[in-house]
């Protein structure tokens, strides 16, 4: 069965007290939005209708971005959730298939969930509801069943004492034929509480329709919806709990994991070992068997087989590590290779460069790779040695198995094989240590 997604975003998100639309709020540095699309995603779908309103234009470029065949349609004014789903209509003309409803705010919806649903319209229910049983069932619409049946959805501000006691609730997440979910929306009023469309209203439109509906439960983490700054910490901390569990699950090693944070694809090959306290940006990839110590922040980069890197080292975008390579404490990596088994050990920056199979950069080197106005690249052949504090002023290069003194300023290419000093002669005076002493002293006492 063809299916089309329809993602509600148009809500303000009013209790996050942000001048960001809700959606665009990120958990594992990924917004919400893409967590929703990229549960969706997983059912294949062959219409993706994301329904904006507030903040309409930034959810527009977010969308267009994470998917770009998706169809962004507005919701100018926000009448309630039928409503909201009612412009994506003209999206879907000519399509033909069953509708997938879900909200932009609730990200952790798992695939299993959505087949679940799917397979109970296969079983010939015409709406099927995502529900759970709530802890605290609160301001959710209850789910009024009867048997196998789901009767009547009934918002928590129209609904009785007695309905309010009930537990099941709405999720929110609602898949029905296409064609059956706009005629049920047509006949949505909005006489109610709120003065809303509540697309809740189109269980008891199926069932006076003779068009049975049901309910398909999960746990209620699943559905947890973020409203405020306080459940997008809990969304990113139940993220991150799923993260870890998924890493050590397939084999890698984290001493605490607790103090590790992923982002939404940071992937993690087998015999990994993570230390503690090391934090993930976007577009990481570690390879197997490479260690990670602790205190380490890596984004934007790819660490291979065998590496080590750390402690307390940064890689930022466009590092690259071959196989066996050491990254050491305090060294900073930009764009740039670094080929199998070179050391980068001590207090270094290395940006916009290339270096060598097991060339050695000593301890303090500097790429000076930014002259204030453009950035130009260092590139250091196999098997180099650049002795500690070396300034290497780029655009410059530095031959295989070529060696640069200790405290060089490097401006010109080095040759192959070549030996590099550029620092100032040293002079030494016999004596002269305690006569400058005598001479300070004297300096001293005199004013
Ligand atoms: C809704 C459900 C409720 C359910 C709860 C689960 C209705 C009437 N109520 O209530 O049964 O228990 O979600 O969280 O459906 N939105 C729009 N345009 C609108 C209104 C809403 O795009 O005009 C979007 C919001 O951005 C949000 C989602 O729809 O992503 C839900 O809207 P919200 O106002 O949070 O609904 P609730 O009152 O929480
Ligand atoms: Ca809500």
């Amino acid at each position: 069965m063809p299916i089309a997604l329809i993602v509600l975003a148009a809500g303000q998100g009013s209790r996050m007290q942000s001048d960001l639309p809700k959606v665009l709020h990120r958990v594992a540095h990924a917004p919400l939005l893409a967590h929703a699309l990229r549960a969706g995603g997983t059912l294949r779908p062959d219409r993706v209708v994301v329904v904006a309103g507030h903040g309409g234009d930034a959810v527009e470029a977010v969308t267009r971005a994470l998917d770009p065949e998706a169809i962004v349609v507005r919701q100018t004014e926000q009448k309630g959730t039928a409503h909201a789903v009612a412009q994506a209509r003209a999206a879907l003309d000519g399509f033909s298939g069953d509708a997938v409803i879900l909200y932009g705010d609730t990200p952790f919806i798992r695939p299993e969930t959505l087949d679940a649903m799917l397979s109970a319209r296969a079983d010939g229910a015409d709406v099927v509801v995502l529900g759970f049983e709530a802890a605290d069932p609160g301001r959710y619409g209850r789910l009024v069943t009867d048997g196998d049946r789901l009767e009547r959805i009934v918002e928590a501000k129209d609904a009785t004492p007695e309905e309010l006691r009930i537990r099941l609730c709405n999720s929110g997440v609602i898949v029905a034929d296409k064609d059956l979910l706009f005629e049920l929306i047509d006949q949505v009023g909005a006489d109610n509480a709120a003065g809303e469309y509540y697309l809740t209203d189109i269980v008891a439109l199926a069932r006076a329709a003779r068009r049975p509906a049901r309910v398909v439960t999960c746990p209620e983490a699943e559905t947890m919806g973020v409203n405020t700054r306080a459940d997008l910490a809990r969304a990113e901390a139940t993220f991150q709990a799923d993260m870890r569990r998924e890493a050590m699950a397939t084999g890698a090693t984290l001493t605490a994991p607790e103090t590790v944070f992923f982002a939404h694809d940071t992937v993690i090959g087998r015999d990994v070992t993570i230390e503690p306290n090391v934090v993930f940006g976007p577009d990481v990839t570690i390879e197997s068997g490479a260690t990670i110590r602790a205190f380490s922040h890596l984004e934007g980069c790819h660490v291979s087989d065998g590496c080590v890197v750390g402690p307390y080292a940064r890689l930022r975008p466009g590092a690259e590590l071959d196989r066996g390579v050491r990254i050491g404490n305090f060294v900073e990596v930009k764009s740039a290779q670094v080929h199998e088994g070179a050391k980068i050990n001590h207090l270094t920056y290395i940006g916009d460069a290339e270096i060598g199979a097991r060339a050695n950069i000593g301890a303090g080197t500097i790429t000076c790779n930014y002259d204030g106005v453009s950035k130009h690249r260092t590139i250091v052949g196999a098997d180099a040695f650049i002795g500690s504090d070396t300034m290497l002023v780029a655009p410059v290069t530095i031959g295989a198995g070529a060696i640069t003194g200790s405290g060089s300023v490097v401006t010109e290419d080095v040759p192959d094989d070549a030996l590099a000093l550029g620092r100032a002669r040293q002079v030494t005076k016999p004596g002269y240590a305690d006569r400058l002493r005598q001479a300070l002293r004297t300096l001293k006492e005199s004013c």
